[in-house]
């Protein structure tokens, strides 16, 4: 009897002991995964993915005031549209990339340029000016059609390329390689950026995964650390970070012009997500990361209005 009760006991406290080291391996083991895109080979595969880090109350924070009445856009963008349209680039490293903190900095770098280009925020009281991105969704008063002559992506009869999305795009030539990008036919039917947002997020991550031009980084590169400076980029003052991103995006339109109020508007808006997001702003990094007022544009606008 008593033999019998020492060993269940002894039985007990080891099977106790494997437990607790079983649910120890758990906890430090890498997150497994099972479903998706997770599983196909990305080199992402099993990292965290954006919803697990960036939640729908998140969303809700960045761009609370989207659906206020005087917005121009309201129920049009949802946290849905951008979990969808992330789909598609999560296996290529957006939002995946490197441990939390690479993550949410990069949605919240992503999230700074569309809450600035989509605000209209600017005169409008309540919530000051950094609470009202996302509450466009095209341009409201174009003042021209936005048509270029281009051979590869010639204007389709009476369609209009003003800008339209959640980084607005512009002119057919723009229209025409994102769309070949997404395989979507936005040469002809550029309004469907203005009607399905997942779309209009889809088209704003390609052009944050995809250079402007070929041998050159992408945003997604240069601000996850993907991108090395050549001896030119260190002469122009180019160098890895969130300034790099709005060189890349806007060139010298933002960049190169000093401290403009629209380069800091953008900056603004990153920081102000960095903090809602629980991030804090100071892990934005030194000023000089953060801007490009110095920096000469990748792709100047004397030579780049040609390109296709
Ligand atoms: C995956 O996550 C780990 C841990 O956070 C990180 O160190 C690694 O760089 C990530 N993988 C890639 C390809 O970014
Ligand atoms: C919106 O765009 C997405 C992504 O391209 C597509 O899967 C979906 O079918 C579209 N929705 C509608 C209503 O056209
Ligand atoms: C560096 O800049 C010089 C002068 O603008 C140019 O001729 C050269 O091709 C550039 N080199 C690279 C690798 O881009």
């Amino acid at each position: 009897m008593e033999i019998k009760w020492t060993v269940f006991v002894l039985a007990m406290v080891v099977a106790m002991a494997m437990w607790g080291n079983v649910s120890e391996a758990k906890g430090k083991k890498e997150k497994v995964c099972t479903k998706g895109w997770e599983c196909q080979g990305s080199k992402y595969c099993c990292n965290l993915t954006i919803s697990d880090y960036f939640q729908v109350y998140q969303f809700e924070n960045l761009f609370s005031k989207r659906n206020s009445p005087i917005s121009h856009a309201v129920g049009f963008w949802d946290y849905q549209s951008f979990i969808l349209a992330s789909t598609l680039f999560q296996p290529l490293g957006f939002g995946t990339t490197g441990g939390k903190l690479m993550q949410m900095k990069e949605i919240a770098a992503f999230l700074g340029h569309v809450g600035s280009q989509t605000s209209c925020g600017y005169g409008v009281a309540t919530g000051g000016p950094l609470a009202w991105g996302l509450c466009y969704n095209h341009e409201m008063s174009p003042s021209q059609a936005y048509c270029d002559p281009n051979y590869l992506y010639p204007c389709s009869p009476g369609v209009q390329y003003y800008g339209r999305g959640a980084l607005p795009v512009y002119w057919n030539y723009n229209y025409g390689i994102i769309g070949d990008g997404l395989k979507v036919d936005l040469l002809n039917y550029p309004e469907y950026l203005e009607q399905n947002a997942t779309l209009a997020f889809q088209a704003a991550m390609w052009r944050w995964m995809n250079p402007i031009k070929p041998k050159q980084p992408s945003a997604h590169d240069v601000f996850v650390g993907n991108w090395k400076p050549t001896k030119n980029d260190t002469l122009a003052k180019r160098v890895p970070g969130f300034g790099a991103t709005m060189n890349i995006l806007y060139g010298d339109r933002v960049c190169s012009q000093g401290d403009i109020d629209s380069m800091n508007a953008i900056i603004s808006h990153y920081l102000y997500y960095l903090d809602l997001l629980g991030v804090g702003r100071e892990q934005g990094g030194a000023h000089d990361i953060l801007t490009c007022a110095e920096q000469i544009a990748f792709n100047p606008s004397s030579s780049s209005s040609s390109s296709s």
